[in-house]
């Protein structure tokens, strides 16, 4: 049962697409399990960079299946316009193909994406306001359709207008906007995207079970990340999906027996997009060099990501909620510069030591943390290949960090381009 796993321990960004992409080519199968387009994965082969949102990060490898599993939500004219710009960029998509039981995201999802966050005002999430959050609300409600409504133009006009009637009165009496007619979105969706997308519709649970009965490798690239899950990430400020290894098991269609390996992706200091309580987030010109060596600006929004120091009760968590096996520490060439580096090993909340994540929202918000001050190594490392490569204080930093998560760090990354990987 070769089943492995990669996924984000922190709240995104980590650097998940250049694993998926190093290890893909071991794999037979890269399947994505859960999230949409509000991913962002990026790849660096050589000079070239490719940015992927919802096609798996396996693309590159051509002969690598490459599949959009059930529990992604896919906005079909963001999926056709990738695909269009991997072409143009020479690289072959017949090797991808989407569940037919993942959901759509149609139009009505986006706009009420961006009007809800507006009616949040204040207290907006800072979503990636690409619909994925309604899209898998109406999936919860019932009301979704699926990628394999796209193959009858009867039944997905008729659960359109059922579900469409609820949202013109939303649009209309709520936020006084004209919803798109049922005319206009089945022209678009049955008139140019099924003919574009039949071919690659396919039952992925059959087929990944297929590839696991025959011995074949299957990877699971996550999107998203442990703390923007909607069970266990820092709530309300979270995504609608579950990134943590859980998610695979329903949004690929495997039982967890299956999963032999659970690598977490983690960055050597710490990021996040959107709002949401951050107790190691710096504000001076020491996250002002993290932001700008670490080029912290979103994949797809251009946003400012926050940045602050690594934070170990988050990653003993992640460790906890994933079964992680190991770690890959990507940017460790981030830190470069730094003279001394910090680690949040505890937080304090009301004079309290906590050691493992509060649950309660109010003492999340309270933590302060509490750190170890670590040696910088102040040297260039981008031509590292090996851990003797790595200068003492670099390797120290590294294995500090699994050690007191209690997880073995398998890869250190030391540059975005493929190559500039340490193995352990
Ligand atoms: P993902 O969403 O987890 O796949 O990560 P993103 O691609 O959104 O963000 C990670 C960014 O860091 C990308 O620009 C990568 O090219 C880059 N990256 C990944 N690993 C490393 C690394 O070890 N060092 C440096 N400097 N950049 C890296
Ligand atoms: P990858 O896969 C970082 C964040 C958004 C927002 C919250 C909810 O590239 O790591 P959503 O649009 O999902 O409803 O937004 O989640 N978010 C991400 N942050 N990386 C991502 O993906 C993200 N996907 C969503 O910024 O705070
Ligand atoms: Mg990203």
């Amino acid at each position: 049962m070769p089943a492995t796993v990669v996924l984000g321990t922190q709240w995104g960004d980590e650097g998940k697409g250049k694993l998926t992409d190093i290890l893909a080519g071991e794999m037979d199968m890269v399947v994505r399990y859960q999230g949409g387009h509000n991913a962002g994965h990026t790849l660096v082969v050589g000079e070239r960079t490719f940015a992927v949102r919802l096609v798996p990060s396996g693309i590159l490898h051509p002969e690598v299946r490459n599949v959009i599993g059930n529990g992604v939500v896919v906005d079909p004219t963001i999926l056709l316009g990738e695909l269009a710009t991997l072409e143009a960029q020479g690289i072959a998509t017949d090797n991808l193909v989407v569940s037919g039981n993942a959901h759509l995201i149609l139009p009505y999802h986006r706009e009420m994406d961006v009007l809800f966050e507006r009616h949040l005002g204040k207290a907006k999430l800072g979503t990636t306001k690409g619909g994925i959050g309604p899209a898998y609300a109406d999936k919860a409600l019932r009301v979704g359709l699926r990628v394999q409504d796209l193959l009858d133009p009867k039944i997905f006009r008729e659960k359109l207008e059922v579900v469409l009637a609820n949202k013109a009165a939303i649009l209309a009496k709520v936020y006084n906007r004209l919803a798109p007619t049922a005319d206009e979105i089945c022209d678009l969706y049955l008139g140019e995207i099924a003919p574009a997308l039949e071919p690659r519709i396919v039952d992925s649970v059959n087929l990944v079970h297929e590839a696991l009965e025959a011995g074949q490798d299957v990877m699971f690239e996550g999107a998203q990340a442990t703390f923007l899950d909607l069970d266990h990430g820092t709530y309300p400020f979270v995504t609608s999906s579950n990134p943590v290894a859980g998610g695979v098991c329903a949004g690929a269609g495997i039982g967890p027996r299956h999963v032999d390996r659970v690598i977490g992706v983690t960055k050597a200091y710490l990021t996040r997009v959107g709002s949401g309580p951050f107790p190691t987030e710096l504000f001076d010109e020491v996250g002002d060099g993290l932001i700008d060596r670490g080029h912290e600006f979103g994949t797809n929004t251009g946003r400012r990501r926050r940045a602050g120091w690594f934070d170990l009760v988050m990653l003993r968590h992640a460790v906890r909620l994933n079964s992680l096996t190991d770690i890959f520490v990507t940017k460790l060439d981030i830190l470069s510069p730094l003279e001394t580096i910090k680690v949040c090993v505890a937080y304090d909340v009301d004079g309290t030591r906590v050691e493992h994540m509060p649950y309660h929202q109010s003492d999340l918000h309270k933590a302060v943390p509490v750190y170890e001050e670590l040696p910088g190594w102040g040297t260039d490392i981008g031509d590292a290949r090996t851990l003797a490569e790595l200068p003492a204080a670099a390797r120290d930093y590294v294995l500090f960090l699994g050690e007191r998560a209690g997880v073995a760090v398998s890869y250190v990354g030391v540059g975005p381009e493929r190559l500039q990987t340490v193995a352990l």
